[in-house]
């Protein structure tokens, strides 16, 4: 079957649905769209597969994503984080910079850029260190990153902020000579010292240190005016609150180049979470409340909020399987996103099939400035695609996720909606819902 697979380079999928249009076909050469269209004949030497009832995107494009490589190659590796990727439907991951050593100078970054290449699962697009080490200090070598193969145009500090205005100021302006931009984690590390979780009616019940909403919101609020002050553009990483929703809308209304992604869990789980002490479900910025949560849902279908992004961050079971304060926060996300956007997005009405490609495809690409992704299917379109039954279901068991770690908050939860296939280049990565390599 994979030697058979290796030799197809051209399909015809047949029925889809494809930005609304019904029974649609798509026929792919080379690596290529080559027409989109009701009963089209199969290209030469064609393999078929029949997506009746099954939803045709362009492939998933995720810009927060850890790989944990170099570094930490038992919690990850950019192939089996690549093949989580593919198997929830993504063409594009753009890997975080806190690996170690740390993607702070163009060696690293080419080599995970390389180790992506290699895979050939999903294109990894590496994320580049704001500051050496991300110790806040020292500005990293943004340029020699951006001129590398790795063609770096994000830049972040993430897992850390970058809390000191002058280096944020000054990493703003920088990344405007070659049209970068600074994906800010936005946390004032002076209001969130030892905090274990969201500061609120639990916290204070559970007796663990709080995180309040205003240490994310002060940092935005300050990056938005920076970023306006030099005419540069931010992006704001996992924005989890209510009052973050509100400083990025007016943010946008004065012009500003600022754009936000939210993460899948802070669309569904709240901090009472927490109570179950169970540090799966320790993360950061911390799970909130249910009010967040609506203001989140309501900001990502007005497009406040831009994308979605997962923030899968695998961790080895002896950093997340301990008491609750000793644990790592972070948890996986890479096939489970498109399920929950569908279960807190789609279902209740507040994005269509159409809304899931902006924020998950379109949107992403355009911000990390990918080539080749975000475009909808259509003759001369690299065939980056995803395949999506939206009436079936699913139920998550962390043993039977492709990610080399288990930290998944979902285990046991049925989800709506499963990934039938993935393209990259024309190639299938996601067959039957299987990864074929
Ligand atoms: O929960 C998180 N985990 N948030 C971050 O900002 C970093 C990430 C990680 O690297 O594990």
């Amino acid at each position: 079957m994979s030697r058979e697979r290796e030799a197809v380079n051209s399909w015809l999928i047949k029925n889809a649905s494809v930005l609304g249009r019904r029974n649609a076909d798509i026929a792919i050469t080379d690596g290529v769209i080559t027409a989109v269209g009701e009963g089209l004949d199969a290209p030469e030497g064609a393999e078929i597969l029949d997506a009746s009832g099954l939803v045709a995107l362009p492939g998933l494009v995720d810009l927060h994503t850890h790989l944990r490589e170099p570094g930490r190659e038992d919690a990850e590796t950019v192939e089996s984080g690549s093949r989580a990727a593919a198997l929830g439907g993504y063409t594009a991951v753009c890997a975080m910079a806190n690996t170690s050593p740390v993607a702070d100078t163009a060696g690293v970054v080419e080599q995970v850029w390389r180790l992506g290449r290699d895979a050939g699962l999903v294109d990894v697009q590496p994320i580049g260190a704001v500051t050496v080490g991300l110790a806040g200090e020292q500005m990293a070598e943004l340029g020699a990153m951006a001129d590398s193969a790795a063609k770096v145009r994000i830049f972040s500090d993430d897992g850390f902020c970058v809390a000191d205005p002058k280096m944020m100021r000054r990493a703003l302006e920088y990344v405007k000579a070659f049209g970068g931009v600074i994906a800010q984690h936005a946390e004032e590390p002076r209001l969130t010292g030892g905090a274990q979780m969201h500061e609120g009616e639990y916290s204070a019940r559970l007796g663990l240190a709080g995180w309040p909403a205003v240490a994310e919101e002060a940092i935005i609020a300050r990056d938005c005016l920076l970023t306006g002050h030099v005419d540069s553009r931010l992006h704001v990483c996992h924005v989890s609150t209510a009052g973050s929703v509100e400083i990025l809308r007016w943010a946008k209304s004065k012009g500003w180049r600022v754009t936000a992604e939210v993460c899948p869990h802070h669309l569904l789980l709240t901090d009472e979470r927490a109570a179950t002490y169970d540090p799966v479900n320790k993360v950061n910025p911390p799970l909130r409340t249910d009010a967040d949560i609506e203001a989140l849902r309501a900001g990502l279908a007005e497009g406040v909020i831009d994308a979605v992004a997962t923030d899968h961050a695998p961790h080895a079971a002896e950093d997340k399987e301990c008491e609750w304060a000793a644990a790592r926060p972070g948890m996986l996300g890479l096939q489970t996103a498109l399920s929950i956007v569908v279960k807190t997005m789609v279902e209740p009405g507040l994005l269509d099939w159409d809304g899931v490609a902006e924020r998950m495809s379109r949107t992403p690409a355009r911000i990390a400035g990918l080539e080749g992704h975000g475009l909808d299917p259509a003759p001369g379109v690299p065939a980056n695609l995803t395949l999506i039954d939206p009436n079936a279901s699913w139920t998550v068991v962390p043993n039977e996720l492709a990610s080399l770690s288990r930290n998944t908050p979902y285990s046991a939860m049925t989800f709506p909606a499963t990934v039938r296939a993935t393209f990259l280049r024309g190639e299938a990565t996601v067959l039957d819902g299987k990864a074929t390599k």
